[in-house]
């Protein structure tokens, strides 16, 4: 199954995508989760990207697509990927549609997480996440067991750079004008479906999998 999950920041792709994972075993492809682990090992990619995520700003086509193309050709993505947060422009998408001609394959559904913008603030603002595994908490809907610290390992838990809220507005900003081309994009080749991602994190998982299984 290829299957990508659009959502403004905060919606929850990233909470949904780990769960999706879990569920039905494909790759995990997060543009945001490549840059920050580019910027944490230093790499020329890290360097360019963190110049434009401080500021709450897209990445450069270019540089976004590349990155997308080495990943999903790699063996892995075969038998399914799962993309996180990209396409997030109307020039990604068709460099996508593209690239999976080349790849011979296609995408099965685009799942919208939608919720409301004025909820998204607190959503960002609130997260924080674990340098060690990655797993993403929110200090009021999703906190770990015992304050600050992961359940799985620990370590504790950090806000990242993007979350401070001048970042926040910024970010929002930027995704809301990109969101609505795109979402028309994929509408009209049939491939849309939305999701409530205002609910519980378990009932919108439930309402990802009706769709996807139906
Ligand atoms: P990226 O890392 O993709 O960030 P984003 O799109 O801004 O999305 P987030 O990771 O912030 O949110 P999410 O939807 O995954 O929410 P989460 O599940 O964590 O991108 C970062 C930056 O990289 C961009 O700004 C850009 O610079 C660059 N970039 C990345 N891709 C790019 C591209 N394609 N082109 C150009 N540049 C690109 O949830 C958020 C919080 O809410 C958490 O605390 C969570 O616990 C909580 N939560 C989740 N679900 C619920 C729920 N149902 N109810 C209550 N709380 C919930
Ligand atoms: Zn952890």
């Amino acid at each position: 199954m290829n299957l990508i999950l659009m959502g403004l920041p905060g919606a929850g792709k990233g909470t949904q995508a780990d769960k999706i994972n879990n569920k039905y075993d494909i790759p995990h492809i997060s543009t945001g989760d490549m840059f920050r682990l580019a910027i944490k090992e230093g790499t020329a990619l890290g360097k360019k990207a963190k110049e434009y995520m401080d500021q709450g700003e897209l990445v450069p086509d270019e540089v976004t697509i590349g990155i997308v193309r080495e990943r999903l050709s790699k063996d892995d993505c075969k038998n399914g990927f799962l993309l996180d947060g990209f396409p997030r422009t109307i020039a990604q998408a068709e460099a996508l549609q593209e690239l999976l001609t080349d790849l011979k394959a296609s995408i099965d559904y685009v799942i919208h997480v939608d919720v409301p913008e004025e909820n998204l603030v607190e959503r960002l603002t609130g997260r924080r996440i674990c340098p060690t595994c990655g797993t993403t908490y929110h200090v009021l809907y999703n906190p770990p067991k015992s304050e600050g610290v992961c359940d799985k390992d620990d370590t504790r838990l950090i806000q990242r750079d993007d979350d401070k809220a001048e970042t926040v507005k910024k970010r929002l900003a930027v995704n809301i004008e990109q969101s609505k081309p795109l979402l028309d994009f994929y509408q009209d080749r049939g491939y849309l479906v939305a999701v409530n991602g205002d609910q519980e994190i378990d009932q919108v998982f439930r309402d990802i999998q009706t769709e996807i299984e139906n």
